[in-house]
Formats: structure tokens, sequence, C-alpha cells
């Protein structure tokens, strides 16, 4: 038995962490016996706590660190549910401000309320960081996913039971063809539609610096703005906003990087919400 056990943890490293899904039974088609078995025969992605938090995500276990988002994380799904709104993009005004890091500790704190289902669409196609920030080696990129050259069930990642991650490889050169693309709207209708996730977040290029994000937005129903304190200006959120406003709704704005002053030391921090 140990010497079994021994076995599945070394394959599991030497596929960083991947472990291929069981295939779905015959469940009815739609029932939720069969969406918790397609949700099942995902590959499981078990990420490496120390990695995780090097890179600031510190949400997979539940902690002090942890609680800031699990209390962003309840206020989005009470806005969501409460609007009966499914999709949420997460862009910024500028590069750098924290959405991926944000994205991927909403996405692995969803993955501790098991009666809920996440997933997670990479689309800062430019700048892709969602697995370097989960230390993680996904076997086939996001854009696969999207022509459909490699099908969902092959190409997503699973954390726990209930979150679903798509994630790039590589970046791309074009990201236009893929996010404006209605190969790419009915490819995440149909996935919507077999898998009935709660949310699905997509991590999105900045707004201000192209069109891609602008033209997306109207195909989400709400997004997060992340602004990153010293160097977004009040002007940048501002006119963030009106432009997200353009196109769907405005979730709210989240403060990244603040600095803090320590009373008791006087020692100048980050602050890590
Ligand atoms: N609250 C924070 N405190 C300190 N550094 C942070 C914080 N949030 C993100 N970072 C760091 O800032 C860099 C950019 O973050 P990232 O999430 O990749 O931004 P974006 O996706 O908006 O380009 C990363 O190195 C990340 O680790
Ligand atoms: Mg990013």
């Amino acid at each position: 038995m140990e010497k079994l056990q021994q076995a599945l943890q070394k394959a599991r490293e030497q596929r960083g962490g991947v472990v291929p899904g069981p295939r779905p039974a015959a469940a009815r088609p739609g029932s939720a016996a069969a969406i918790g078995e397609i949700w099942a025969a995902l590959p499981a992605y078990e990420p490496q706590p120390k990695a995780l938090i090097a890179n600031r995500v510190v949400t997979y276990d539940a902690g002090a660190a942890a609680t800031p988002f699990d209390v962003l994380r309840t206020k989005v799904l009470l806005m969501m549910r409460k609007n009966n709104w499914r999709r949420l993009a997460i862009t910024s005004p500028s590069s750098s401000c924290g959405k991926t890091t944000m994205a991927c500790n909403l996405a692995l704190g969803l993955s501790r309320q098991s009666d809920i289902r996440a997933m997670l669409v990479e689309l800062d196609l430019r700048r892709p960081a969602v697995a370097e920030t989960l230390a993680c080696k996904p076997a086939h990129d996001v854009t696969e996913m999207l022509t459909g050259a490699v099908p969902f069930e092959e190409q997503a990642l699973r954390v726990r039971d209930n979150v679903a991650l798509s994630m790039a490889r590589r970046p791309s050169s074009d990201p236009t063809k893929y996010m404006l693309n209605q190969e790419t709207q009915d490819r995440l209708k149909e996935i919507e539609s077999r898998y009935r996730p709660t949310l699905v977040i997509f991590d999105l290029p900045p707004i201000l610096l192209g069109d891609d994000t602008r033209a997306f937005l109207s195909n989400v129903d709400c997004a997060l703005i992340v602004a990153r304190a010293e160097k977004t200006t009040v002007a940048e959120i501002d006119n963030c906003e009106r432009e997200i406003a353009e196109h769907t709704n405005v979730l709210g704005v989240v403060l990244n990087q603040c600095r803090y002053e320590d009373e008791t030391t006087g020692y100048y921090g980050y602050d890590e919400d």
C-alpha cells in the first residue's frame, strides 16, 4: 500500500501536480449527478501552498491572510447572486496593478466554498501570468481550447472539486482574434451550459491600453477594477470606471498594494490585500 502511495506521489510530481480525472459515468445528461461527474472528470491540479504564498496567493487554505479576500469573495457572490449575474471580469487601468493575483486569490478562495462552482479563464493573452502565479504547468493553452483544437475537459485543470482553471502557456501575439471571435463566445456559452458554474472569472488585459478589453466587456455581467496604490491615479480610476460602465456593470474598485505603517514599530510595509 505504501509503495502504491509512493508511486502515485512520484507520478503526480512528474506531472507537475496534475492528475488526470476519471472518465465520467453515464448519468442522465444535465442532471446534478452528470454535472458532478463532468467536473470530477477534469484533470486535477493540486497546488503547492508554499509556491502559492511566494506568489502572494494566500486563499488556498483559510487563515488571517485569506480573510480580506474571503470578505471580497462573499461580497462578490452576494451581489452576483442578487442580480443573477454569472460572468465577472477583472481589469485595471494599466498593467501590473494586481489583476492576476486578485483573480487567483478569488478562484482559490472559491475552491474552499464547496456549495459553488467557479471557473477562471485567462484572457490577458499578451501578458499571461496565471500559470506562473499558481506555479502550474498546464498541458494546453487556453487559446487551444477557445479555437476548439483541444476540448475544455482536457485543457482546463480542476482545483479541489469545484474550481476550473483555463490558463495560457505562453503569450499570444494576436489576442484580439481570440477575445472578439464569435467562436470564443459560442465556446464559452457551450462550456457554461454543460458545467453550470455559479460564476466565471475572466482575467482581462488593462482597460486603458487597448480596445480588446472594452469590446470583451459587453460579454460579461460585471467587472471589478483593480487599482494600484501610489501608481494608479484617481483620474485613471475615473476614466476606467466610465469606460467600463459603457459596456457592463461596475462591481467595485479594489485598491491593491496599499502601504501601511505598523503603529508599534513605525515600519512601513505593503498591505497584502
Ligand atoms: N498586494 C500586493 N502587494 C505586493 N505585491 C503585489 C500585490 N499584488 C500583486 N503584487 C505583485 O505585483 C506584480 C504584478 O501583479 P499581477 O497580479 O501579475 O498584475 P497584473 O495582472 O495586473 O498585471 C506581481 O509580481 C505580484 O506578485
Ligand atoms: Mg495579469
